[in-house]
C-alpha cells in the first residue's frame, strides 16, 4: 500500500474516551482532526437510554461536522463509542453521508467489554470500503492511560513513513 499523504481524523464521543483516542492518533503524525457533534445533547440517564435506542434501531440521526470535507483526504480515520454493539449512531450517521466520497478508511472505537468487533465491521459495511487498519481498546485502557502503544501501531499501519503528514488542512476543534 502506498503511505496516504493527506490523512484526517473524524470522531463522535459521548463522555470522553473516544475523544482522547482520536487526539491520541491525530498527534502522533499532526493529522487534522474533527468532531463530530449534535444539536442534542446525550448526556444523563435519558441520553443514554436515546443512545441505545439509536444504535438498536441503526436510527441515521442529524449530526452537525463543520471539519474538513473528507473526500479530499487520501484516507479518513473514522471513530466513535460502541453502543449495544455498533457504532454510536452519529459516527455511523456521518460515514453513511460521506461514504461515497472516501477513498480508504481506518477505523477505531472505545467500548466497555465486548461488541467492538461488531461495532467496527457494521461500520466498515456503511462506508462499503475494507480499513486499512482496526483499533478496539477499552474504557479500562483508556482511563489507565496504557494507550500510546497501540496507538502507535495503529497509526504506522495508516502511514509507515514518519513525517509525511498533511501540511495543508487546517485542523479544527477536538
Ligand atoms: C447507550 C450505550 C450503549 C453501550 N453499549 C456498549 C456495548 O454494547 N458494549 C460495550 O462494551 N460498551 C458499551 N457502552 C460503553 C461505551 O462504549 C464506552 O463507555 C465508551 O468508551 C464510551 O466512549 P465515549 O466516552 O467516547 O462516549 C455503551 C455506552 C452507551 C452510552
Amino acid at each position: 500500500m502506498t503511505a496516504p499523504n493527506k490523512v484526517l481524523v473524524v470522531y463522535f464521543s459521548r463522555t470522553g474516551h473516544t475523544a482522547a483516542l482520536a487526539q491520541a492518533i491525530a498527534r502522533e503524525r499532526g493529522w487534522p482532526i474533527a468532531r463530530i457533534e449534535e444539536a442534542t445533547s446525550r448526556q444523563g440517564w435519558w441520553g443514554y437510554v436515546r443512545s441505545a435506542i439509536s444504535a438498536l434501531l441503526g436510527q441515521s440521526v442529524p449530526i452537525r461536522y463543520d471539519g474538513p470535507p473528507p473526500e479530499s483526504f487520501d484516507l479518513v480515520v473514522i471513530g466513535g463509542p460502541v453502543w449495544v454493539s455498533k457504532i454510536a449512531a452519529p459516527a455511523l450517521s456521518f460515514a453513511t453521508q460521506h461514504a461515497k466520497g472516501l477513498k480508504s478508511v481506518a477505523l477505531f472505537c472505545t467500548y466497555g467489554g465486548s461488541g467492538a468487533n461488531q461495532a467496527l465491521a457494521g461500520l466498515a459495511q456503511v462506508c462499503s470500503l475494507s480499513p486499512v487498519a482496526q483499533l478496539a481498546l477499552t474504557e479500562a485502557v483508556m482511563t489507565s492511560d496504557t494507550f500510546a502503544s497501540p496507538v502507535k501501531d495503529f497509526v504506522k499501519r495508516i502511514n509507515p513513513l514518519p513525517g509525511n503528514t498533511s501540511s495543508t488542512a487546517v485542523p479544527t476543534g477536538t
